[in-house]
């Protein structure tokens, strides 16, 4: 893949049927029990190679950590549950480094391998496409609250879950229907990584926004103004991007949210979105939705309208 379409990890082309995907991401604590870090952070890692349509194969542990004023169990917690998500995705941990540092940070680098017919993409979304969100959005917001003391781990659970869920089983749907287009929701959030996919594809898009999956929570910390810094500064970045209507205030945070190990947002075919929809239910995803559709760029370069 060239660099002109921003797309989420690197492909090298093995051979006419196979490709290798490599990816790496890590960073600094975003729940309090490092187990549960650890699965985040290597559920997030691993998530690029699956919104390519690919599997991980091998995994390296990439660690910084304070030895001195941390113990050495909480390290041992944080591999532990990156070291499960390696497994449950099929992946081996083949080996990772090290070092000192006063802030924990954890995360992955990747190896994966693609069928190239089954290769995904972020620049084949064509005009009348359905655009389905797997994950709801607000970990962003619901994490500073966490870090701010504002909620406490038990009352974002289900969030924290969602983010220590694989994208796999939602890659794996997708691989086998068939659809134009995927990325994954990070840190530029929901729309931001729609612009990006937008953008490679030469397309615009419209969000109905009722329809976004999102945290209640999250909503409500945003009505009190518990906003990451990340939120205004991808709404600053999309400013001339995106059409926001009467898109109130808390929602328009939850959508500019930079998220950890969000969700797929892949783009398919209209008559082939009821059939997704019904393999991700069918899957056992109960979280995804169909949220907007592909339209012809009118205003200009990957325009964003929400209504
Ligand atoms: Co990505
Ligand atoms: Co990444
Ligand atoms: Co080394």
């Amino acid at each position: 893949m060239g660099f002109e379409t921003s797309d989420d990890a690197a492909i090298y082309k093995l051979n006419g049927k196979l490709a290798l995907i490599q990816t790496v991401d890590f960073f600094p604590p975003i729940v309090d029990t490092p187990y549960l870090f650890g699965q985040i952070a290597a559920a997030n890692a691993m998530s690029d190679v699956y919104a390519m349509g690919g599997r991980p194969v091998t995994a390296m542990n990439l660690v910084a950590f304070p030895c001195g004023t941390l113990g050495q169990d909480v390290l041992a917690e944080i591999l532990r549950g990156g070291a499960e998500k390696i497994k449950e995705a099929g992946a081996v941990v083949v080996g990772g480094h090290s070092i000192e540092d006063k802030e924990p940070k954890y995360g992955l680098a990747v190896s994966g391998l693609v069928e190239i017919e089954n290769l995904v993409t972020n620049a084949q979304a064509k005009v009348g496409d359905r655009l389905v969100l797997t994950k709801p959005l607000g970990m962003g917001i619901l994490a500073t609250a966490l870090k701010g003391g504002e909620v406490d781990e038990g009352e974002i659970m289900p969030a924290i879950e969602m983010a220590a869920t694989l994208n796999r089983t939602a890659a794996e749907v997708m691989t086998k229907i068939g659809v134009n287009a995927c990325t994954d929701v990070t840190g530029f959030g929901l729309l931001g990584h729609l612009k990006i996919l937008l953008d490679a594809s030469g397309v615009g898009a419209q969000i109905k926004a009722e329809d976004v999956p999102v945290w209640p929570q999250a909503v409500s910390l945003a009505e009190i103004g518990l906003i990451p810094e990340g939120c205004y500064h991808n709404e600053e970045d999309l400013q001339n991007s995106v059409k926001l209507g009467s898109l109130e205030d808390s929602l328009k945070s939850v959508f500019f949210d930079p998220q950890t190990s969000g969700g797929l947002l892949i783009s398919v075919s209209r008559q082939r979105s009821d059939e997704l929809v019904n393999a991700l239910k069918q899957a056992g995803l109960n979280t995804h939705a169909v949220i907007g559709e592909v339209v012809p760029q009118a205003g200009g370069v990957g325009v964003i309208e929400i209504v």
